[in-house]
């Protein structure tokens, strides 16, 4: 949720190195994170010189045509999703601060005392001229400057008195060489470059240049020049031990590779993804999770696993439910991050608290891991950003490991979260003696078989295509399903409102009855997720007579059913196969279907796939 691109570059620049078009290659980037405004800010002939623009960022390129030579080194920029004051050039960032204008600020958070700090401020003198929270904090860097004369030491001056969550990067005048940043509760990483070194949200903002990065921790300022990256702590201390890493994934990632949206991309990528997610974890027929450095005693004492997490993280630690209760016999629960945080959850040292992020940035899902560690909990989080804050700050991560995910609407990050649930979960019931090593060694062989099925899923799109150019005008399509397949229904649902902008309800099918069947008139579409006819029978037979229930009704049925399972024909306008499976791990096949019906549906409506209206991918405020 807004992306910050900072770059201090050597004194002789070619033209393609020029500070500005380094910030925008970054912002491009990262514009995934919000595309209300775009800014840029340089030093120019010793001058702050900022521009802005609403809109998304090829305003912003637009205005700068022609213009912006700079004979600076450095530049900040910004990409914005807008929290204080609507998306105006005015409210856009760089936001000048000082009572000339001689430093430039750019912020991503929310400074929650910024109206006593902006009254303190006016009162001294300084103007302001936006309705956002951060141009106080513009101001408070310029004024603490005119003090300290040392833009790094007016930085951490500014950051200790700030409350809320910000990252924060600062040029000023006076410091032509170097750019100054502060974070709390937002993300930040530096790349570090030959000669040139750079400040991003995430490390998308730089993998074109450098493939090494520092992580920044919670309340630290670091200082960035060409030659050097010096990092303190808000108390002034020097710290010496940030962690350096390489980053694993190449630039082409972030490149839409021949995919009309990034979100096309990222579904065909996914047989590849979850093999990564599942690559080199079974040794000698032992799961092997070493990078998850848990003691196993912790996982042995658990009696309780609560799974936190939004959106569509959240429908992935739904499955995980199924799997972990079925498996490992500990109840498990699954529970908004923003609901379980703030009404005061049954927490003990025995819970297992499981944090599901993509970014490892929700603010929602980093309040409710900090809260269940204050109760004592144990937290492993499923993440696949490396450096970011929620495995950071738990007790032991499990990575994702699919690539980069850009389109705004998850995909194959859902499915990396989902087979990582699996892995968790087969583990503990390793760790715990629940399951034996030939049914664990079973499991793992078909959960391998996955990646081979959710190809073949990918290859027969064409008849889910035409579906979705079809129904393009539709207004309202539900979702139904049981067991793993109702998660599968609240995503597919989830999807089409995101990117398509239409009314969708995913249920449980045997919910219907007790009121949602009201909805179904003639004609209303209903995609209904059976589960295998190999499976418990009673599942299939339950939901095979929810399709004729609303069939009954006029509806129209979109079945998503098993190859081979004719049990479906009599009742479905349209049957979309997928491959056989275990109950269980059909959440990995019969999403895809609905994925591509909402990519395609949302396409053919001629609208903007990878960053629908008033989204942003990374929800860093709560
Ligand atoms: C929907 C979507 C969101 C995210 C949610 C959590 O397509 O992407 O619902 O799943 O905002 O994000 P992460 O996983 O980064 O914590």
């Amino acid at each position: 949720m807004c992306g910050i691109v900072g770059y201090a570059g050597p004194q002789a620049q070619a033209p393609s190195s020029r500070p500005v078009d380094v910030a925008l290659q970054g912002l491009a980037r990262l514009e995934y994170r919000g595309y209300d405004s775009a800014g840029v800010a340089v030093i120019d002939d010793g001058s702050v010189r900022v521009t802005k623009r609403a809109g998304k960022l090829a305003n912003l390129r637009a205005a700068l045509e022609g213009g912006a030579e700079t004979t600076g080194r450095v530049a900040i920029a910004h990409t914005r999703w807008a929290t204080h004051g609507g998306p105006t050039n005015t409210n856009a960032h760089p936001h000048l601060g000082g009572r000339h204008g001689e430093l430039a600020v750019v912020h991503n958070g929310i400074i929650e005392n910024f109206a006593h700090l902006r009254a303190e401020l006016e009162a001294d003198g300084y103007a302001f001229t936006s309705e956002t929270d951060s141009e106080a904090a513009a101001h408070l860097v310029a004024r603490e400057m005119e003090t300290a004369g040392d833009l790094t030491e007016a930085m951490r001056r500014a950051a200790a008195s700030l409350e809320g969550a910000f990252t924060l990067l600062a040029v000023h005048q006076d410091a032509p060489d170097t750019v100054v940043a502060a974070r709390r509760n937002s993300p930040l990483v530096v790349g570090l470059g030959e000669g040139e070194n750079f400040l991003g949200s995430d490390v998308a903002a730089f993998v074109d240049s450098t493939k090494e990065a520092l992580e920044i921790g919670q309340d630290q300022v670091v200082t960035v020049t060409a030659d050097d990256v010096a990092i303190f702590d808000f108390e002034g201390h020097e710290v010496t031990d940030a962690k350096r890493y390489t980053i694993e994934w190449d630039a082409a990632a972030a490149q839409k590779g021949g995919y009309p949206s990034f979100m096309a991309k990222e579904i065909h990528e996914q047989a590849s993804a979850v093999a990564d997610t599942l690559l080199g974890r079974l040794e000698d027929g032992s799961l092997k999770l070493d990078e998850m450095d848990i003691d196993p005693s912790v996982l042995r004492s658990v009696d309780k696993i609560v799974v936190v997490a939004c959106g569509t993280a959240a429908n992935a630690g739904a499955v995980a439910k199924y799997a972990i209760e079925h498996w490992c016999r500990i109840p498990t629960e699954v529970e908004l991050a923003h609901e379980f945080r703030y009404r005061d959850p049954v927490v003990t040292e025995k819970t297992l608290v499981v944090a599901i992020s993509q970014s490892g940035e929700t603010m929602d899902t980093l309040m409710a891991v900090r809260h269940a560690r204050e109760q004592g909990a144990k937290v492993i989080a499923i993440c696949n950003t490396r450096g970011s804050t929620i495995p950071r700050e738990s007790d032991a991560a499990l990575y994702l490991h699919v690539g980069p995910e850009i389109a705004v609407a998850s995909t194959k990050a859902y499915l990396g979260q989902i087979a990582a649930c699996y892995l968790l979960g087969l583990f503990l019931a390793q760790v715990r003696g629940n399951l034996y090593p030939d049914e664990i060694a079973a499991l793992m062989g078909d959960l391998e078989q996955i990646p081979e099925q959710i190809q073949q899923v990918l290859d027969s799109s064409a008849q889910v295509e035409k579906l979705a150019q079809d129904m393009k005008d539709a207004t309202s399509v539900l979702f139904l399903g049981r067991h793993v397949g109702y998660p599968t229904a609240m995503e597919g649902a989830l999807k089409l409102k995101e990117i398509a902008y239409i009314h969708a309800e995913g249920f449980a099918a045997g919910e219907l009855k007790h009121g949602p069947i009201a909805l179904v008139e003639e004609g209303q579409p209903v995609f209904v997720i059976v589960p295998s006819p190999n499976g418990r029978h009673s599942l299939h037979s339950k939901v095979v007579s929810n399709i004729q229930e609303v069939r009954a009704r006029g509806a129209r049925t979109l079945v998503i059913a098993e190859e081979g399972d004719d049990a479906v024909l009599p009742y479905a306008d349209e049957v979309i196969r997928v491959p056989a499976t275990r109950t269980l791990f059909a959440a990995l096949l019969t999403v895809i279907p609905l994925q591509i019906f909402s990519c395609e549906l949302a396409t053919a409506k001629g609208l903007d796939v990878d960053q629908p209206r008033n989204l942003a991918k990374s929800v860093t405020v709560e």
